[in-house]
């Protein structure tokens, strides 16, 4: 059996010892690492022949990080990696980082524990570990405030955000930047003029903060904001707490980070967002994908539609610098188009994100035409005009003749049939599903919808594009909604149920915004447009799609009769103060009629409790079924849907994960109460088989584990 290579290995360049880290893709530290460090440092330490010690990465980055995939390994310690660092500190012979990549988290740490630190041109620096809801947790804490100041080094913690080099030799953190052949070589040069120079050993932890010019409530004020701003992450506080301690002497602070460390490690907050982490990885493969496919060039993009989404998905592209053409049917529709997206940028340039130039830069890979026929040299056209199925397959058709051979074609819809439109075309092959989010500049998500026919290079470039565009992307099979609005099809649903019960928008929409939801469901669809809520629902009936209950989302049709279209027309489920919403009698009474008509009973206060379980665990169900019958291929990829496209808080992991956190024998047992109390006339409680065994087999496993104490 070939033997894995070390991941850390130890050689001689004259009087300088080579320490070398190759641990691909990103030399994450795990425990064969710091195994390997340790090991190293024995060596160089029994040779007092050598100079100085040199610390360089293998690959296309130094450390990017603690390997996060170790961190759910039983007994998990930052320990280890901590003693290494303090050992590499404390030699008596100088160490030198050399920077290249993304020196993140980990590797951050281990930089800064060397004596002096230089870095290639293009390096990217930072502590990212707050993304993941932890603090940084080998000494991160400790020693960068001391080399970058107090301020810095708490806006770069709590923030997660990476410097430059540039910037980061502005701070402090390194002490050159410079050129060379490789990362190996910039290291070699440096160490040679550090042992020239004779300069001794520089540590960190030996120094002191400075507390010179901070205000004497700099802590208090910005602990409260961690508490105001982020209330269900403890790793804001806690990176606070820690920061603050690296005034104390370096011992006392070393071991309060461990301290809020460890408990961070182990919260549920910090495993959810490192399940998102991999999932979010994890979905940008395709099962029985090889991974040699030849992808298709994409150098040029075409959009059929200026509307709201044509406009917003055309930034996306002039934003990654592909020149993209906007067709419309008439050239009052293409004039306001383009006029919106100029606006869009204008008021992204007058916040200072964007300057005047990259505006007119964006602009000009932009152009509008009335003629299909521009769209012949395009290699990708997307077509984004009115969701209506006879429109969208003269369009389709219309592309399947102009587009040129090999050119993908794909439809944003949200809810027709891709595979009737790839038949439209005439090249099925060619086409997919490119569900883009409203505002489709601003929303990462993107739902990939693979069709019937689908092949598998367009399947695979248009997952590339995706992330060449800053989406993430998560396929999805052809199904009523796809993954993400077929779920909230059914949470939609038993929103309106409470309301014609006697929940008012704002007791549905609280208690789901108390988990963390950015929107309820309430909020969401009014600011969506209940015009087109309904719609869609009025539509989906007419396909067939609706159970045969005239209560079915009785009410968003009510509204949509009235004209209350949302947030536009100023009231919808609520009344809108400027943008502001407020619970509206009239809905209430609405609802009420609504209730009165289909026979369903008004109650007093319903508790959030029940609110909750009756919007997440249909939802949660939903999610089984759509695993089921195969149109997701992982859990994960549906909570990536989730928490990208519609708000779902990233600390609970998204609905799959937080299913397993509540128990899937509790949401099985809850599903079963609410077809006794409701009623199951049409199926809304019916638990989807796989969930109903994924159940059983957890209850199997409990039990054991209760027989077993
Ligand atoms: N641990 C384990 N695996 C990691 C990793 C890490 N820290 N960082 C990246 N990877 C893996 C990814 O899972 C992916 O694997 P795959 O190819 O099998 O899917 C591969 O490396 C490449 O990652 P990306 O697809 O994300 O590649 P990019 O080039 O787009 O980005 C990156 C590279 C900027 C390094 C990005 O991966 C990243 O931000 N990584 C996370 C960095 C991070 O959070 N570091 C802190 C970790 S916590 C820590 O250090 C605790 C310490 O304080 C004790
Ligand atoms: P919209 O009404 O804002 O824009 C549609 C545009 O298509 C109009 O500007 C219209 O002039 C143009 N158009 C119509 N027929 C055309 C033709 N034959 N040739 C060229 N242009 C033509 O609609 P919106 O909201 O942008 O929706 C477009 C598509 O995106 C629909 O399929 C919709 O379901 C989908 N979608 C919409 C989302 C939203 O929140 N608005 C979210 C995700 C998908």
């Amino acid at each position: 059996m070939p033997s894995t290579p070390a991941p850390v290995t130890l050689s001689r360049r004259g009087h300088i010892a080579v320490m070398t880290i190759d641990n691909p893709p990103v030399n994450a530290i795990s425990p064969a690492v710091v195994a390997g460090l340790s090991t190293a440092l024995d060596a160089f330490e029994s040779d007092r022949t050598l100079g100085a010690l040199l610390v360089h990465c293998e690959g296309r980055t130094f450390v990017a990080g603690g390997d996060i995939g170790s961190f759910d390994q039983p007994g998990f310690s930052a320990l280890p990696f901590n003693r290494v660092l303090a050992r590499l500190e404390g030699l008596d012979r100088p160490v030198v980082g050399a920077l290249h990549g993304t020196v993140l988290g980990g590797g951050l740490e281990l930089a800064l524990a060397c004596h002096w630190r230089t870095a290639s041109p293009g390096t990217r620096l930072g502590m990212p570990e707050v993304k993941l809801g932890l603090l940084p947790g080998s000494l991160g804490t400790q020693r960068l405030p001391r080399l970058a100041g107090i301020e810095l080094a708490l806006d770069l913690i709590s923030s997660g955000r990476m410097i430059g080099a540039d910037a980061a030799q502005a701070a402090g953190i390194v002490d050159e930047v410079r050129d060379a052949q490789s990362p190996l070589q910039l290291g070699l040069d440096y160490a040679k003029e550090i042992v020239a120079r004779n300069a001794g050993p520089r540590r960190i932890s030996e120094t002191q903060v400075a507390r010179d010019a901070l205000p004497a409530d700099f802590f208090a004020k910005a602990l409260a904001d961690a508490v105001r701003k982020k209330p269900s992450y403890p790793s804001a506080r806690a990176i606070v707490e820690a920061v603050q301690a690296s005034a104390l002497p370096f011992a006392e602070g070393e071991a309060i980070e461990a301290r809020l460390f460890e408990a961070l490690i182990r919260s549920p907050q910090s495993k959810a967002l490192r399940h998102l982490f991999f999932a979010e990885r994890e979905a940008a493969r395709i099962p029985g994908l090889s991974k040699g496919v030849q992808l298709r060039a994409i150098r040029k993009v075409g959009i059929v539609g200026a509307g709201t989404m044509g406009g917003g998905i055309a930034m996306n592209f002039a934003n990654a610098g592909i020149p993209t053409v906007l067709v419309e049917s008439t050239q009052a529709a293409l004039d306001r188009g383009l006029g919106i997206v100029q606006a869009n940028y204008e008021a992204t340039a007058a916040k200072g994100r964007l300057t005047a130039e990259q505006v007119r830069e964006r602009m000009a890979l932009l152009s509008g035409s009335l003629d299909y026929a521009r769209l012949s040299d395009c290699d990708l056209v997307i077509e984004a005009v009115f969701e209506n199925m006879d429109l969208k397959k003269e369009v389709c058709m219309r592309l399947g003749a102009v587009c040129k051979r090999g050119a993908i074609i794909a439809t944003n819809t949200s809810t027709l049939d891709v595979n009737a439109l790839a038949a439209a075309t005439g090249r099925d092959q060619d086409v997919v599903g490119m569900h883009f989010f409203s505002p489709a500049n601003v929303m990462r998500l993107l739902e990939v919808v693979r069709g019937a026919h689908t092949a598998p290079d367009v399947l695979a470039t248009v997952m590339q594009l995706a992330r060449r565009i800053g989406k993430v992307a998560v396929v999805s099979g052809v199904c009523y909604g796809f993954i993400g609005n077929r779920m909230a099809e059914v949470y939609m649903r038993e929103a309106e149920f409470l309301m014609m019960e006697g929940a008012s928008p704002s007791q549905i929409d609280g208690a789901v915004e108390a988990l963390g939801m950015a929107m309820g469901p309430c909020r969401m669809l009014d600011m969506a447009g209940i015009d087109v809520g309904a719609k869609t629902v009025i539509e989906y009936g007419k396909a067939g799609g609706l159970p045969p209950d005239d209560s079915y989302r009785a009410v968003v049709r009510r509204l949509f009769e009235l004209g209350r279209f949302g947030q536009k027309t100023g009231s919808g489920y609520y009344r809108y103060e400027g943008r502001r919403p407020v619970d509206d009698p009239e809905t209430a009474k609405i609802a009420r009629a609504m209730a009165d008509a289909h026979g369903i009973a008004q109650r007093g206060e319903i508790a959030r409790q029940e609110i909750v379980e009756r919007l997440l665990y249909p939802l949660i169900n939903e999610g089984f079924r759509i695993l089921e019958e195969g149109m997701a291929y992982r859990p994960g990829d549906i909570d990536i849907v989730w928490t990208a496209g519609y708000g779902f808080p990233d600390h609970q992991g998204g609905p799959m994960f937080m299913a397993d956190a509540i128990g899937l024998p509790k949401i099985v047992e809850r599903m079963a109460h609410y077809a006794a109390t409701r009623g199951n006339a049409f199926g809304y409680w019916a638990v989807s088989p796989l969930l109903a065994s994924r159940a059983a087999r957890d209850r199997r496993v409990s039990d054991l584990g209760e027989t077993g104490r």
